[in-house]
Parts: structure tokens; sequence; C-alpha cells
């Protein structure tokens, strides 16, 4: 590849591309990069900046209407001169064949390249480079400079549902994004894992067994063992807490009690502006009536506890039960590992239809118990942990985090807890695969968890702090239903994720039906029409940016209009019928007249194609899928409007249609350029986990 770049360039007198200390380019991956060792070069000469300082001033645009690319002078951090001033000077003595004349406008200095050569540079290498065009695998090299160099190791840590639990939206979100993680490192050249950490272990599975007992059948757990378990759990806990219904009332009165102690605190006015009117919050007091009743509430909630330990009740008897699992009976442990192993063969279909697989399912059952208490021992010898009666707790408001309050690290009755798991589990995975880098992708309803966690670890000291410095938490916002509301169990508002990926499915189905002509060619109609919605689910999903809500709205979602998955799949799919119906041979491809194509519109696309290796740069900076999705939805645009695309001299006459190219050689280079189009759609698309459909 780099040959057929250097000798393109030396047809337009450029012996080779000029390297500098301290700036990493990748010409081989990034067109774009010739041209910023060209500026680079140029400015070094004209201005004298250091060529680090000069490549961190040059910017991409997001609108190519500013240029390809910007230079804001002021980012020079050169004395003296007046940045307007050097602007002006800068566009009168630069001068290179392959960039225009740059204008200066105000401070700013804009560059537009040579849209022919530029063309020959970027449509073979597309056209070459195929699925690979626009990634980088030098990133994840320890020595991004040195091929040989080690790969780096992340773990990915995402979607981990509950056994018995309903899978739902939240374990979607973290399933999507963690999915598009994976891809993202994996491209970046990274050594990546894909891990399930399930919710599998506690005395919900004491509840569980009960609940299978009672409401139980074999034949649909084989069927459907995430929807029977999940309907079996929510039986048995509807039993469960009409029981404890006297015990969390006590529980509750506590949490209120507690919040009426707490100081109240005044409200802070955000910095710079001025203190607004605060409404007085109108709070009890907190009398001494009430501190008696709280001081009365453990021993009350004891004698409850009793009374239900005699009855004895659904918790009591999965206390029991979860005890006996807990020290390794095999009867206790038989079904448990039955609804595992058959959750987890669900899982693997479900994810399948994501394109997602996992390399290890590990889980909360697995954490060893000796690694546990060895953390409480060192919570301990530090001063960390103290005893709250016969529990132990860690207070980090004493600790320098007076936001993250106190936890709970061991039980009275000496169990372990959601929490120390997390912080034996992070020790473990570190013992067995050497991670450089780990990323948690749990809902930022989990945010106070996650910082207690990684805080409790760094406090703990080396080896904990060590390697929880290598761990990141990536958070995501909620997903409610069509309204905005919060989706919840008890209002019913919840679906099934299997079910909703089923019900979009049909939906798609109904669509396709509808072109009779189209649907009777598509080979697997079923297959597409799932394949367009799971398109329609995650493209959706990854509309924000990660942290905000978003309504889950399958009318909207499905939809041909507007910036969704079934737009993405239409544009990709409209290439490939174009393909079909005009084949042209590589070779002319690649050796395609490309001066036939520069209209106005053909122009803007060869520039929006060539920015797909910075896009994918950056979105490995912000690791947002909506970077992607973003310049999928532009890039698109701008292909469709080369369809439309008129003569200037003939108005009516498409001059970007194939069909009625005026010869073989116009005919080749528009379907170049189609081509490359298809390939970066399809590779920013598979980068987000879709499967680019070729009819529908
Ligand atoms: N199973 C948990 C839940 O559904 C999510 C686990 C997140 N990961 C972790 N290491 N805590 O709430």
């Amino acid at each position: 590849d780099m040959e057929q770049i250097t000798s393109h360039l030396q047809t337009l007198g450029i012996s080779s591309i000029p390297t500098f200390p301290g700036v990493q380019l990748y010409p081989q991956h990034n067109p774009v990069d010739v041209y910023r060792a060209v500026i680079i070069q140029q400015l070094q000469t004209i201005t004298g900046a250091e060529p680090e300082i000069i490549n961190n001033a040059v910017q991409w645009t997001q609108d190519l209407k500013h240029g390809d690319l910007v230079l804001p002078v002021p980012a020079l951090r050169l004395k003296g001169k007046k940045p307007d001033e050097l602007a002006k000077e800068i566009s009168e003595k630069f001068s290179s064949p392959l960039i225009q004349k740059p204008t200066a406008e105000k401070t700013y200095v804009r560059f537009f390249f040579e849209p022919k050569s530029y063309a020959k540079l970027v449509l073979p290498t597309i056209l070459k480079q195929k699925g690979d065009y626009g990634f980088n695998p030098n990133l994840g090299l320890e020595d991004p400079k040195d091929p040989s160099s080690r790969k780096k190791k992340v773990i990915v840590e995402y979607s981990s549902p509950n056994i018995a639990k309903e899978f739902h939206t939240g374990h979607l979100r973290s399933t999507i994004i963690g999915g598009f993680l994976i891809k993202l490192y994996s491209r970046a050249g990274w050594d990546t894992l894909s891990m399930n950490y399930l919710g599998d272990w506690g005395k919900q599975y004491g509840v569980l067994a009960q609940g299978f007992e009672k409401y139980g059948s074999e034949e649909e757990l084989q069927k459907e063992p995430v929807k029977h378990l999940n309907e079996v759990y929510v039986k048995i806990n509807q039993d469960n807490s009409a029981e404890l219904k006297p015990l969390n009332a006590l529980k509750d009165r506590q949490k209120e009690l507690e919040k009426l102690k707490m100081p109240k605190k005044p409200v802070k006015p955000a910095k710079g502006k001025p203190a607004e009117p605060v409404e007085p919050v109108v709070q009890e007091e907190f009398t001494e009536a009430h501190e008696k009743e709280l001081a009365e509430l453990p021993a009350k909630m004891e004698k409850v506890e009793q009374e239900l330990a005699a009855i004895p009740s659904i918790d009591e008897k999965a206390r029991q039960f979860f005890a006996r699992m807990y020290n390794g009976d095999k009867e206790a442990l038989q079904n448990w590992q039955r609804f595992r192993d058959l959750s987890i063969d669900a899982y693997i279909k479900m994810y399948a239809r994501l394109n997602i697989e996992f390399d290890e399912y590990g889980g909360e059952s697995t954490v060893k118990e000796a690694n546990m208490e060895q953390a409480v021992v060192v919570l301990e010898k530090k001063g960390i942990s103290e005893d709250s009666k016969g529990a132990i707790i860690v207070d980090l408001s004493k600790h320098g985090a007076p936001t993250l309050g106190k936890t709970l690290v061991k039980k009275r009755d000496g169990t372990s807890l959601y929490l120390t798991r997390d912080i034996a589990g992070n020790f473990e995975r570190y013992e067995k695969h050497k991670f450089d880098k780990m990323i948690y992708v749990v809902a930022s309803q989990q945010d106070v968890h996650m910082a207690q966690f990684f805080k409790i670890l760094e406090l703990m000291g080396e080896p904990y702090a060590e390697i929880v410095a290598r761990c990141e938490h990536i958070t995501f916002g909620m997903v409610k239903d069509p309204k905005g509301q919060t989706m919840s169990t008890r209002k019913g508002t919840v679906v099934s994720l299997a079910d909703s990926l089923d019900h979009a499915k049909e939906f798609m189905h109904d669509v396709m039906r509808k072109n009779d002509d189209k649907y009777k060619q598509v080979a697997d109609p079923e297959s597409t029409a799932d394949i367009l919605a799971i398109s329609a689910i995650m493209v959706q999903d990854y509309s924000g940016k990660r942290i905000n809500n978003y309504n889950f709205d399958l009318e909207k979602m499905t939809s041909f209009e507007g910036d969704t998955g079934p737009y993405l799949q239409y544009s990709h799919a409209r290439v490939c019928s174009m393909e079909r119906k005009n084949p042209v041979p590589f070779e002319q491809l690649l050796a395609a007249d490309l001066s036939l194509i520069m209209s106005k519109e053909g122009i803007e696309l060869v520039r929006t194609l060539a920015q797909w290796p910075d896009v994918f740069l950056n979105t490995y900076k912000t690791r947002e899928p909506v970077t992607v999705l973003s310049y999928l939805f532009k890039m698109t645009h701008v292909l469709s409007t080369c369809y439309e695309a008129k003569d200037a001299s003939n108005h009516n006459a498409k001059t970007m249609s194939v069909m009625f190219a005026e010869t073989p050689e116009k005919k080749a280079a528009l379907m170049a350029l189609y081509d490359c189009s298809r390939q970066v759609l399809g590779n920013g698309m598979r980068l987000l986990g879709l499967t680019p459909v070729e009819r529908m």
C-alpha cells in the first residue's frame, strides 16, 4: 500500500512523506496524514513552530465547508505576531501541489486539498484495504512505533445479567456498549477479552429453588429457560414479599429516621452564579422520641426475624438453602448448576443475534472465599474497616471520600456481599489475565457502588491499588418507555429482551412484505427482518452520548426515515444493488479515471470518505458510539445527494447516476466511488456491531 501511495505522490513531485520527531502519523492507514505531513513541514518552515505543536494544532473539521483541515493560529503558541496577521502570512507563503492555496479567515487558516489528486490517493486506498480501511492496529501496541512490540490486553466486562432475574434494558445497554468497546479496541490492535460476570450467587437462589418446586415446569424450563425462571422468580417473590411486609416496613422506617437525623446541608450556590432564593424545605425535626424509636428498631427487627425463622418463611428457607450451597452441598448445588447452564445456553443464542460472543462466562459464584477473606483481613489490618455490631463496615467518609458514605463488606452472619465479591474478583482477574486495562460497563444506577469498590481497592494499597489503577467504570444512562417514564416490573412496563427483539423483528418483517417484488428476492426474509430489527435497536441506543437516557420507542426506531438503523441498512443495500446491476472488474475500478467524477457532490463524497480514519481515531478517544454513528449519517446523506446530483449544463441529467453514465470510463469511475462508499459504510456499521445487509 505504501508503495502505491509513494508512487502516486512521486507523480506530483513529492519524493517522500516527511517524518518528524515526536509526531506519530500513519499515512499507510490514513490518507489525511499525508497532508498533515506536508502541512507540518511547510508550517515549520514558515513559522518556526515545533512539529509536535503544529500536529496538535491542526484539526479535522466536522463540516467540510470549513476545510479538510483547519489551523487555529493561536494554537501554535507563537509569541510576537498577531494571529490574524500570521494567518495571512501562512496563506500567502504556503505552497504544495497537494493542497490549494489556504484561506485565512480571522485567526484561522483553512486547508482545502486538491480534489483530483486527493481522490486518486483516497479511493484506491479504500479499494485495496477493504474491511481494514480506517482502522489502526498500531494504537494498542506497547510501542505504537514498533510493529513487533507487544499488544496490550484489555478486558471488557459487560452484559452481566442476573440468572433468574430478568434481562432488563440496563443489561441490554451494557451488552451493546460493551460489544462496541470490544470491537473498537480490537480494531485498534489491542488483545481483547470479553467477560460476562453473571449474577449467579446469593440467597436469591434459595428463593428460586423454592419457586421452582412450587411453580416450575420442566418442559417450560427446557424451552425458554430465561423467561420461565424469571416468571417463577417473580411469583415466588410475591409470596415472599407478602411474608416480609412487616420486616420491610421496619426497615423503611429505619431509613426514614436515619435520613431525618442527618444534618441538613445548606444549598451552596453554583460558582459564579448569584445564590438563587431557595424554597425553605420544611423538614420534620429529629426529636427525642425519634431517637428512641430508632434505637428500639434493631430489637424489633430481630424479633420479627425470629418469628419469620420459626414459620419457616420463604426467606428463612432461602437463607438455609443458600448456606447449603455455600458449604458445597451437592444436592443444593445441582439445580442451581442446571439453571445456570440452561440460562447461559439461552444467552449465547441471544448474544449471537447481536453479533456478540463472550470469551469468558464468570460470575459472582466463581469468586473464591479465600480471596474475599484475604481482602477483609487487609481492610482490618490497615485500619480501613471497622466493626459495627458484629458486621464489618468501611466508612469512606473517614478516608477522604465523604460522598461515598458507609458500606458493608461482611455481614453479621459472615456471608459475603456483592461489593466484597467485586473487590476479590478484581484481584483474581488480574492474577489470571494480567491485563493492561479493564473496563466495567455498568449502569449509572451503580455509580456509587463502583466508586466505593474502586476507592476501597485504592485504600488497600499494593497490589490492589496498582491493579485498580488499570480499571475504569464506563457508565450509561437509563432506558425509559416511549413516553419517557421509568419502566418498572411492578407497573408491567418492562419488556423482556427476547420479547422486544421478537416484536421488533415481526414489525420489520411486515414492513418488508409491503414491497412484494423486493421481498421475493430476499433469500432469507426471516433473518433479514431480524438483522434490521437489531440494527434499529442498536442504532437507537447509540444515538446519544452513553450517559444520556433514551426512550425505547419501537415505532420511531424501526422507521426508514430519519437517522435510524433501517435507514443505514437501506443505504447499504442500495449501493449493493447498484453493484449487482453494474458489475465492474476490480482492476478497472482501481484504474478508473477519477477526474470524471469531480462534480461538487462527488468531491464532497471523496472528502467525507477520507475522514473515516480520523473518525475512528476520534472514536478511540471518546469511546462514544455516537461519534461513529453521526459520521455514518453524514456520509450517507452526502451519498444520497450524489444520486440526485444534476449536471450544471443539463439540469435533466443526473450526472452521478451510473445508469446514465455516458461512457464505460465514467461508469467505472462512479462505481469506484460508490464501491468505496459501501465499504466505508460497512466498516462503520460492523464497528458498531451491525450486520450490513445486501438486500432488503
Ligand atoms: N449483575 C449485576 C446487575 O445486574 C451487574 C454486574 C456489574 N458488574 C460488576 N462487576 N459489579 O446488577
